[in-house]
């Protein structure tokens, strides 16, 4: 190396997936800055507002071939030993800008510390549903205790519980019979007790509470959404999200696999992850209502089969490999403390069942959320997230599948992908004749072009599912994808790397470059759209399908898809435009109901048993429906309903092994 020549040190910043080689002697926020990740501090870097912390994970990342040690930093400051007690500093919190950069490292930015926090895209929608939870609350006054009579506290609430409530066969849950004696002195021999299913008295508060809440949450691969319901209404009291903590051991489920199985405590290390996750994502969302954790007594989860194998500790090889067995298909009662997860002490976790393979909870979600099973048109669900989920079916049939779709369509792995968060393109469309591109950033209600200052960060996932019809429609790419050479603009350009359209001008930004679709980009969001078109049709085979009557859009960003789009995309076969609509987060939805309604958790075992699973690797031409759905729109298939929309189907010479 030359004199001049400074060591390069690689940097990867979680959980954006940020990387990039740094000049050795930066600091993590100059190289945070360098690498577009947004890191808070309002101290201008001094060391005193303790506002940029991060944590350094330790350890071989298999995935970027880079072992990370906290002794490849710079000693701790005097600055940082201020804000950084020993407890945080055991579990490798740093000042970004104080921590200089000596060797390799994989940075965690904890959600405080991120500039811009992330927009809750998976909002809750308004759907109808009975209110059946499972935690019920009773208010009992006793009668006191005295020499003459006494009977035991538990005893005397039995028997109360028996009069007032027909309540019988009831057992309680040892922490709360620990507190039993004191609550009910403190409330004057007036007590709230909360039943689980009828049958478990789980707490006992003093006096009158009217209100009790439960929290049902979404685990997706990439992003993690709860909700804190109001048990006796329904009513949402807080809608919080973050990223999915285990991203920093593998992006998609297979990787996260892969890291249980070659490491020894793989498991462990993924389990506690989304365990302290869910504490975290709970307490935000308790405070956001005014209200403690342990206010929180019921809780359902939901999320693929690998998700679920890791938030309920079971090893997860098995389902990566055939015949694909889960631990458990049926849904499962735990409680949430044997689980790690600090709610209300005796507080149940209601795990949706499995439908198969890959299938998992969110499907169930999915399924008692759209509930296609009660009606007669035949319609198609996709489940859009990294990993692809599809329930295709009506009253009569269902049938279901689950694709890897890779996270390019939440935005990893695409040059400029970044998650749903403000600065982020949401929407973008590019002129026919100009070849000029336009976009909406999160945030905004105008273009860009109708902003003084617009400050783009990067591209979300209904901005990506927007870009390739438009390179397409505008004659930028051709039908296999490929960037054409013929197109005169500024915005295409060649570089080493192949070619790349300019979808923002650098001073368009905040990060000081050109916001750019590469080619790769292209590539992987064609590989994302072919799974699900390919898993839709092959569905449609099995059940002797022509035609979709309904098409339902769900995933993190489901709300906002623009469903032209998505359509141009081909991410499904033809439909009537007027039957395809987006429904936002179906499976979080799911969870949503199951909390709310115990009948509805019992309709997801029994309709998930019913569900025909379609196994797409076992289909012969797979490989080959997939490598037809890999063109624009479709190498063979038309699209009567948004054929004004796209452009005149070429006359192609089709490879021998596609036609
Ligand atoms: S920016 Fe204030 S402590 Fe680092």
């Amino acid at each position: 190396m030359p004199e001049n020549e400074k060591k390069q040190c690689m940097v990867i910043f979680q959980p954006s997936g940020r990387r990039g080689n740094v000049d050795e002697g930066i600091n993590l926020k100059q190289a945070s800055r360098l690498l577009g990740v947004d890191i808070e501090g309002i101290c201008g870097d001094a060391g005193t507002c303790g506002k940029c912390k991060v944590r350094i994970e330790d350890g071989f990342f298999q995935k970027y071939g880079v072992e990370s040690k906290r002794s490849n930093l710079s000693p701790l400051t005097e600055s940082e030993k201020d804000v950084i007690n020993t407890h945080m500093e055991s579990e490798g919190y740093r000042l970004a800008c104080q921590a200089k950069v000596l060797g390799d490292v994989v940075v965690f930015v904890p959600e405080e510390s991120r500039m811009g926090k992330q927009i809750v895209r998976k909002a809750a929608t308004e759907r109808k549903f009975d209110i059946k939870p499972a935690v019920r609350k009773y208010y009992v006054k006793l009668t006191p205790a005295s020499l003459h009579d006494a009977l035991g506290d538990w005893e005397r609430l039995q028997s109360e519980l028996n009069k007032q409530f027909g309540l019988t066969n009831l057992s309680i849950d040892y922490p709360t019979l620990l507190s039993l004696q004191e609550n009910v002195r403190k409330g004057e021999w007036a007590v709230t007790i909360s039943i689980w299913m009828g049958k478990e008295v789980i707490r006992v508060e003093p006096g009158l509470v009217e209100k009790g809440y439960g929290f049902a949450v979404d685990i997706g691969t990439t992003t993690v959404a709860g909700y804190l319901c109001e048990l006796a209404t329904g009513t949402i009291a807080a809608t919080e999200s973050m990223m999915n903590p285990q991203v920093i051991y593998g992006e998609d489920v297979m990787s996260r696999i892969t890291y249980c199985m070659v490491h020894e405590d793989g498991l462990q290390r993924l389990n506690e992850a989304i365990i302290k996750g869910l504490n975290d994502l709970a307490g935000r969302a308790a405070a956001q209502a005014h209200l403690k954790r342990s206010d929180i007594t019921d809780m359902v989860l939901v999320g693929n089969t690998c998700m679920h194998h890791l938030v309920l500790n079971l090893p997860p090889q098995y389902i990566g490999r055939s015949p694909f067995a889960p631990a458990v298909h049926h849904s499962v009662n735990v409680k949430a403390r044997d689980m790690g997860i600090k709610l209300s002490p005796g507080a149940y976790v209601h795990v949706l069942p499995i439908l198969a393979g890959f299938v998992g909870a969110d499907t169930a979600g999915v399924l008692i959320a759209e509930a296609p099973y009660e009606h007669d048109e035949m319609q198609l669900v996709i489940d859009i997230g990294t990993n692809g989920e599809l329930v295709l079916g009506n009253s009569k049939r269902l049938a279901t599948c689950s694709c890897a779709t890779g996270p390019a369509l939440e935005g990893a792995e695409i040059k400029f992908g970044m998650r749903a968060a403000p600065g982020a393109i949401e929407k973008i469309k590019i002129d026919k004749e100009t070849k000029e591109a336009r976009f909406k950033i999160i945030g905004m209600d105008e273009w860009n072009t109708e902003l003084a200052e617009v400050g783009a960060k990067g591209i979300c996932g209904s901005a990506i599912i927007d870009v390739v019809p438009e390179l397409y429609i505008a004659g930028i790419i051709d039908h296999t994808g490929r960037f054409r050479k013929d197109v005169n603009t500024q915005r295409l350009r060649n570089t080493d790397d192949g070619p790349e359209f300019v979808i923002a001008w650098a001073k368009e930004t905040s990060i000081g470059q050109d916001i750019v679709i590469c080619q790769k980009d292209v590539r992987n969001i064609q590989l994302a759209k072919a799974a699900l078109y390919a898993g839709g049709k092959i569905m449609m085979r099995r059940l002797g399908v022509e035609k979709l009557d309904k098409v339902v859009l769900a995933g993190a960003f489901g709300s906002h898809i623009d469903k032209e789009s998505a359509a141009c995309l081909a991410i499904f076969p033809d439909c009537d435009m007027s039957k395809v609509y987006s429904v936002g987060n179906a499976a979080g939805d799911g969870a949503r109901i199951a909390l709310l309604n115990i009948d509805k958790r019992e309709e997801a075992d029994r309709v998930s048993r019913q569900v025909e699973h379609v196994e797409l690797t076992l289909e012969a031409d797979f490989e080959k429906m997939f490598g037809q759905a890999m063109w624009l729109p479709h190498m063979k298939d038309d699209f009567p309903h948004i054929k004004h929309l796209l452009p005149e189907k070429p006359k192609m010479k089709i490879a021998k092994g596609y036609a």
